[in-house]
């Protein structure tokens, strides 16, 4: 998302199997089974080195709106020694070309790393996203506990497509992608460490997880999901299992889990200590290997009355200590969160996958869940009188915490709670129109809608905010994100132009169409790796490799100003009416995801409560207005052209 990538600014496919295809974005058309994945993922081009001069130019334009006249004169200098003959961007340049060729994807290390596995900050509100499925209603325990046992079988009924290596093959536009990210999520963990953290696929190696761990009042439990006989258990099973977790779990424990919320360094040093018990490290290791983690929370606390909001609250920080952050293990790749009323999700920790993984397994869940698909499966178990009785019990995950530990449990809730008393978020559905309205306006929504939010944030600071919008690079062998610097001479002039009441509609909107262009041609070099951060971010690596000193052009103001993004933005489409969100990317920022849909598009924003600019209520209202004033001034200028 939005994300990794801006967490920098902050600081096997072995067999050949039948794949499908399909497409990533808005649409999900599946087609007929194409070659073996071994043979997909072989043929995937490298991701490119950009030409040095084409990064240098297009850098220059991404930094004008956003410094004087004065700055960006300095900025031009700078770049144009890096720039000259023989000069530290040739050397830095010719470094990387010799790394691109001994890789398979001179990006993927360095970007894990530098990205994630580096960053110290807590995962929660900084690196993990919320994903909110559909809402629903729960009445009973048992309408909750039906439903989390449901969520279970369609994730494992996913894995069996990804064990199968059945699942379909996604492609944009004529680009079949690079899949190596959905066979990381499942089985996954982030382990915590001193100075760098590493991560571990379970999923992937010889002996890989048959269990899940379930949560609930802090306490943990470890369910094997096949049974003695080495079937998926069926929801009636899952379920009779869900029940005994609760059962035995009346009241709440020490909130352990607490501790994956903290900063990486202070985790890291707690999970040293706490990991010389050895009944800890073995808890500790089952809830690491499981294939997934379910976190079945009480009501909401602090509700905000917006329902939608709530549930991203929950997914994001599970609302602190006194909410549910400790029933959860955010170290954990997927974590699906089962409110008690209705409130359904997911968090995902990001270093394995992007958004779109994530959001096609949710799919094929809600899928599962709406088609009734499980219903046959278990009939069948009925007929063959398979009692859930014979199943193992759900095997409690014990930890033996001293003194030492509670302190660190406390400090970890005070550090998450002012993190949660931080955050704010506004979530809502946009009715007002949707893709099919932009689409037959001759444009691209998703650069239609991004610059919709370069004109709210215009709107409310009157002036133009650096923007990152994700793209993917997934077209190129383990390609993972470049970012799309959506603020741009042309969006600032369309801004302008929108809020100039003496501008006549048609100025409008050709300043509209031009901002629209400016964005897609952007994000069309972006997704084919000719974008500038990644490139930058290369060079610069390539440097502190070498030992060399970072280059001036990474002190200037144009670099910094263009690189602190008070706009973190994602494009994270699904087939059902489910979000994404995730917190700002810098204290004056906002955080906003969007799921574009053919009628309305779905938004989680976000912003920070100790800037006194930002404020993600503003933001919605401002959102909405400049969406409705571009779809008004295209339909004003659509009835006078016809007149
Ligand atoms: N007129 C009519 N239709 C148009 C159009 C125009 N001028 N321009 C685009 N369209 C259509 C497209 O053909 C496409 O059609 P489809 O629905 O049949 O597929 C649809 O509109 C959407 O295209 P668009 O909105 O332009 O872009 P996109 O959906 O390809 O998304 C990115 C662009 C950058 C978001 C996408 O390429 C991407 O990289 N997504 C991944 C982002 C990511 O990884 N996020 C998660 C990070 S955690």
């Amino acid at each position: 998302m939005a994300l990794s990538a801006s967490l920098l600014i902050r600081q096997g496919l072995r067999n050949g199997w039948s794949g499908y295809i399909r497409t990533c974005a808005s649409s999900f058309a599946m087609v007929a089974p194409s070659r073996s994945l071994h043979d997909h993922q072989g043929s995937l081009p490298r991701l490119p080195v950009p030409p040095l001069e084409d990064t240098l130019n297009k850098y220059l334009k991404t930094v004008k709106p956003l410094v004087t006249e004065e700055e960006f004169q300095l900025t031009e200098e700078i770049v144009k020694k890096f720039a000259a003959p023989g000069g530290i961007g040739q050397q830095l340049q010719e470094k990387l070309q010799q790394r691109a060729k001994k890789t398979d994807n001179w990006l993927s290390e360095w970007w894990i790393n530098a990205a994630y596995l580096d960053y110290r900050w807590p995962v929660v509100v900084w690196s993990s996203p919320g994903l909110v499925f559909p809402l629903q209603e729960f009445k009973t325990l048992d309408d909750q506990l039906s439903y989390a046992a449901k969520v279970i079988v369609g994730a494992l009924d996913y894995k069996k497509m990804l064990d199968d290596k059945t699942v379909p093959i996604d492609h944009m536009g004529k680009d079949l992608l690079d899949m190596s990210q959905y066979f990381k999520m499942l089985g996954t963990c982030r382990i915590p460490g001193v100075t760098r953290d590493s991560i571990v696929y379970h999923g992937q190696s010889d002996n890989p997880p048959k269990h899940i761990v379930v949560a609930h009042n802090n306490h943990y439990f470890k369910i094997d999901m096949y049974g003695k006989e080495g079937k998926p258990l069926t929801i009636n099973q899952v379920l009779h299992q869900l029940r005994n977790v609760v059962e035995r779990s009346t009241h709440p424990t020490n909130p352990v889990g607490i501790l994956t919320t903290q900063n990486r360094n202070v985790w890291g040093k707690a999970y040293k200590k706490l990991r010389k018990d050895k009944l800890n490290k073995a808890s500790i290791e089952d809830i690491q290997r499981s294939i997934f983690f379910v976190a079945l929370d009480g009501p909401i606390v602090n509700p905000t009355g917006n329902e939608m909001t709530d549930a991203a609250l929950l997914c994001v920080h599970g609302n602190g200590s006194q909410g549910y952050a400790g029933n959860r293990w955010y170290d954990k790749t997927i974590q699906f969160i089962i409110g008690k009323k209705g409130a359904v999700g997911l968090t995902y920790e990001h270093t394995p996958a992007e958004g779109p993984p994530i959001a096609n397994l949710m799919d094929h869940i809600v899928n599962f869940i709406n088609t009734g698909n499980f219903q046959k499966e278990d009939r069948t178990m009925k007929e063959r009188k398979l009692p859930a009785v014979e199943l193992d019990r759900p095997k409690r995950l014990m930890f033996n915490i001293g003194d030492d530990i509670k302190q660190e449990i406390e400090d970890a809730k005070c550090a998450l709670d002012s993190l949660v008393e931080d955050l704010e978020m506004t979530c809502f559905l946009f009715t007002g129109f949707g893709t099919s309205f932009i689409k037959s306006q001759r444009l691209s929504p998703d650069s239609f809608l991004q610059m919709a939010i370069q004109l709210a944030f215009y709107r409310i600071h009157k002036e133009p905010g650096a923007h990152y919008e994700s793209a993917s690079t997934r077209k190129y062998l383990y390609g993972r994100t470049e970012t799309i610097r959506s603020c741009s001479t042309e969006s600032v002039e369309f801004a302008k132009t929108m809020l100039d009441e003496n501008a006549s509609i048609d100025e409008k909107v050709s300043s509209l169409r031009k901002a629209v262009e400016g964005h897609k041609n952007y994000a069309k070099d972006a997704v084919h790796g000719y974008g500038v951060d990644r490139h930058l971010l290369g060079l610069k690596l390539c440097a502190i490799e070498a030992g060399m000193d970072v280059p001036t052009l990474f002190m200037d103001v144009g670099y910094i100003r263009s690189s602190h993004m008070r706009l973190s933005t994602s494009q994270v489409p699904a087939r059902c009416e489910a979000f994404m969100c995730f917190g700002p990317l810098v204290p004056d920022g906002y955080g906003c995801c969007y799921n574009p849909r053919p009628d309305s598009v779905v938004f989680g924003t976000s912003a920070f409560n100790s800037s006194p600019e930002t404020d993600s209520a503003t933001f919605r209202a401002a959102l909405e207005e400049s969406l409705m004033d571009m779809h008004d001034i295209l339909l004003k200028s659509g009835l006078k052209a016809k007149l």
